[in-house]
């Protein structure tokens, strides 16, 4: 069997004298989709930051394909373009157009001539429903829309794994779905996914596996349908009680 796309063995992560993350032991086939989901504070940011070396770690090790993470320059450029990453906050450059939003890092970091990046970024723009914004500026979109365009950016570096950090959490509600919609396109076409959501609908469409996590430390994981019928932890429990009455 290929051995796991991700792997997060036995990490620390320390803010000085505070423990973001414990003991965190964290596999992600290739294909697979994860959700992660948890109380405000409980590292879920700072998992997915250090999966891409947006933080370093206190101790532990971390690969991704085989190769453990880099600690700087090229390789770790490399490494960068390998794992897609998406924010609450869509980050887009407001100054560029949405089509040279998706074509700078195909261009900068993967070599492509104009041209090449894009016809590729139009594909892209197309497969999120963007495609007839491709000349607009990204403050003449939707937050919904520029969420989409933020996802196709990071689909153009051709990434081996895609990270969501609360991707629908500064939506308002009518935008929601768009964005998950793509998400659940993504992991249909087999992208292997870590995303960081309290979108049950999604967990229940997309998902493989469930990772609750509390305090710093990985609490439980199961299948959504698990988790969300029979949560084993007191901590996940509670938690779900709050996320269903809200
Ligand atoms: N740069 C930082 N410096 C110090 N503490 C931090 C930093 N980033 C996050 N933390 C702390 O680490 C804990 C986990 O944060 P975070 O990973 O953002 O949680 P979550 O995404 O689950 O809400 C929180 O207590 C937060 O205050
Ligand atoms: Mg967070």
């Amino acid at each position: 069997m290929a051995e796991p796309l991700v792997v997060v063995k036995d990490v620390q992560k320390h803010y000085g004298d505070f423990q973001a993350l414990k003991d965190i032991d964290l596999t992600v086939d290739r294909g697979e989709v994860v959700v992660v989901i948890g109380p405000s504070g409980s590292g879920k940011s700072t998992l997915c930051r250090t999966i891409n070396r947006l933080e370093t770690i206190t101790s532990g090790t971390i690969t991704i394909d085989g190769k453990e993470l880099p600690k700087e320059g090229k390789a770790l450029a490399n490494l960068r373009a390998e794992v897609g990453m998406v924010f609450q906050s869509f980050n887009l450059f407001s100054h560029l157009t949405i089509l040279e939003n998706v074509t700078l890092g195909p261009i900068r970091v993967r070599g492509l001539k104009k041209a090449e990046a894009e016809k590729e970024a139009r594909e892209l723009l197309d497969r999120v429903g963007v495609g007839h914004q491709a000349s607009k500026l990204p403050a003449q979109l939707s937050g919904g829309q520029q969420q989409r365009v933020a996802i196709a950016r990071a689909l153009a570096m051709r990434p081996k794994v895609m990270l969501f950090d609360e991707p629908t959490s500064a939506l308002d509600p009518e935008m929601i779905n768009e964005v998950l919609d793509v998400m659940v396109g993504l992991a249909h076409d087999g992208m292997t996914m870590i995303v960081v959501t309290h979108e049950m609908g999604f967990a229940r469409k997309a998902a493989n596996r469930v990772v609750f996590m509390a305090d710093g430390q990985i609490v439980e994981q199961a299948t959504p349908e698990e988790f969300f019928t029979r949560p084993k932890s007191a901590r996940a429990k509670d938690f779900l009680s709050k996320l269903i009455t809200h």
